[in-house]
């Protein structure tokens, strides 16, 4: 049986939870994080130096998601929250057996709540997480009589991250994603990437009335409350803190993180581990 930390070995504070994402996407995880844990202290980590992560190979997703899970590992966290659809679609089954702390995912989550909306599933997501067809796989999983359609929307995570939600190419660029979606007569709609609850005004607006919308955060933040209990790892001294990390540029992350956090967060750089890229069979049929 692994012990896990639940207290910093550096600093002697609470272990925290290490949540990251390439960029403000995982803002819509942390948000959910906050309402549903509040007593947790988060290490939050965007890898802004390499967005979008969303039309990378998978080699390259697992070889980022390796250094950040290194770095985390280093930092002493006691969990961490793939606060990214595509890392949690291409990389998460690999590493959750190479690291000793838990590490929880988005697809799974998302996949049960939705079965229990509807059986007309419609995913929107990065292409690279559209290509691994893992939300398909796992929604078949938990129901095997569902339909799914995934549609991959290139162009929203550059949208949302140069903050252009109101910007009426926007809109016409979501009319043409979810356009094929709705032809299906989708009843349910997951949006398969974090940085897309951030358009939800925009997405609702084009959607016919009665679409049932599932945004993963909320189901992975009940999913980790429910590890943590297990696990004896739920923070019980008030600690709320985020520190927040990037792999780019911090100012720029800190002036598009205030619109969703309320406030301008201090954010600083740092550098990852570097990993020799490992030889990997996993990915020899998809390079
Ligand atoms: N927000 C991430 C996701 O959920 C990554 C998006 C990207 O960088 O393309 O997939």
């Amino acid at each position: 049986m692994v012990n896990f930390p639940s207290l910093n070995r550096r600093s002697g504070e609470p272990a925290r939870i290490g949540v990251f994402d390439s960029g403000v996407g995982g803002l819509t995880v942390l948000k959910e994080l906050y309402r549903q844990l509040p007593d947790e202290s988060i290490l939050y980590f965007g890898d802004t130096a390499r967005l979008p992560y969303g039309d990378r190979s998978p080699a390259e997703i697992l070889q980022f998601v390796r250094e950040i899970l290194t770095w985390m590992e280093e930092e002493g966290v006691k969990m961490v929250i793939m606060a990214c659809n595509t890392s949690s679609a291409l990389a998460l089954e690999i590493v959750q057996s190479e690291f000793s702390f838990p590490i929880l995912g988005l697809i799974l989550p998302a996949a049960r709540a939705a079965v229990k909306g509807g059986c007309r599933i419609g995913v929107i997501a990065t292409p690279s997480t559209a290509a691994s067809n893992a939300y398909q796989q796992a929604i078949l999983e938990v129901d095997s009589t569902a339909q799914v359609w995934q549609a991959g929307c290139p162009e929203f995570v550059p949208l949302v991250e140069q903050n252009r939600i109101y910007d009426p190419y926007t809109r016409s660029v979501a009319s043409e994603y979810l356009a094929p979606l709705i032809d299906q007569k989708i009843d349910t709609l997951i949006y398969g990437c974090t940085h897309y609850p951030h358009l939800a005004p925009v997405i609702q607006a084009i959607l016919p009335e009665g679409v049932n919308l599932v945004d993963p955060s909320v189901h992975l933040a009940a999913a980790t409350a429910r590890e943590l209990d297990l696990m004896g790892l739920r923070s019980d001294v008030s600690a709320l803190s985020t520190q927040f990390y990037v792999s780019g540029n911090p100012r720029q992350f800190s002036q598009r993180s205030a619109q969703w956090l309320g406030y301008a967060p201090k954010v600083d750089k740092i550098r990852l581990p570097e990993l020799q890229p490992r030889r990997s069979t996993y990915f020899e049929s998809v390079d």
